[in-house]
């Protein structure tokens, strides 16, 4: 079973995809850190996130312990993910390893969660469930400033709105992969539903395939 969650950053979309894959013991893979991690690199080195050659070499030799670092976690390395993100050769570097985690899962887990941009569309188009998590702009840079802030970053609400515009146009934007929701994906406004809500809907739906 390959569960694919796509959503703009801030919808939800990380909570819920990591609470289905605990309910259903199945494996996890948030497609976002490859792309921080492909940018946290550049950035180490010092290079342009924006120039092809450099974030392709750092897609290539990308290091899966660096996965679960918690330096991934800033806006700027969200800015230079989004920046390797819209480079054709990057994600072609990255698209092996996210297809093989959905086709045989670690650990021998009988299914694969995998969220990020292009999973229902580009990743596995034929993936058994696909959910689109969306929410207002206003809804997301609120919940991101807070989750910054709860991390004792010193952050403005309104730069993180304006980053978050920023990103978005680029992921919604780009030639290559662009975050849009597969046609046959369930699409769930998380701008007034709760965690719970949206994790029951969601369980329902991976369960049955189908919500009614
Ligand atoms: O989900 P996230 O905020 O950690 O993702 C960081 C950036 O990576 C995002 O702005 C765009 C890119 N990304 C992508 O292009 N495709 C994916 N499947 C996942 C993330």
């Amino acid at each position: 079973m390959i569960v694919a969650i796509d959503g703009p950053a801030a919808s939800g979309k990380g909570t819920l995809a990591r609470r289905l894959a605990r309910h259903f013991g199945f494996a996890y893979l948030d497609t976002g850190s490859l792309y921080r991690a492909v940018g946290f690199a550049v950035l180490q080195a010092g290079g342009d996130p924006a120039d092809e050659a450099t974030a392709e070499v750092a897609a290539r030799s990308l290091d899966p312990a660096l996965l679960d670092d918690g330096r991934l976690r800033t806006d700027d390395v969200a800015q230079a993910a989004s920046k390797v993100a819209a480079i054709p050769a990057v994600r072609a570097a990255l698209l092996d390893f996210q297809r093989r985690f959905a086709a045989a899962p670690p650990d021998g887990a009988k299914g694969a969660v995998l969220d990020g941009r292009d999973i229902g569309t580009v990743v596995c188009p034929d993936a058994d469930r696909k959910m689109f998590v969306t929410a207002s702009i206003d809804v997301r840079a609120k919940r991101r400033f807070k989750e910054l802030r709860e991390k004792g970053l010193d952050v403005i609400e309104s730069a993180v709105r304006q980053d978050m515009v920023n990103r978005d146009a680029r992921d919604a934007g780009r030639s290559v992969a662009p975050l849009a929701p597969a046609e046959d994906a369930l699409v769930f406004d998380t701008s007034d539903l709760d965690a719970e809500q949206v994790f029951a809907l969601a369980v329902r739906y991976v369960t049955d395939g189908r919500l009614g």
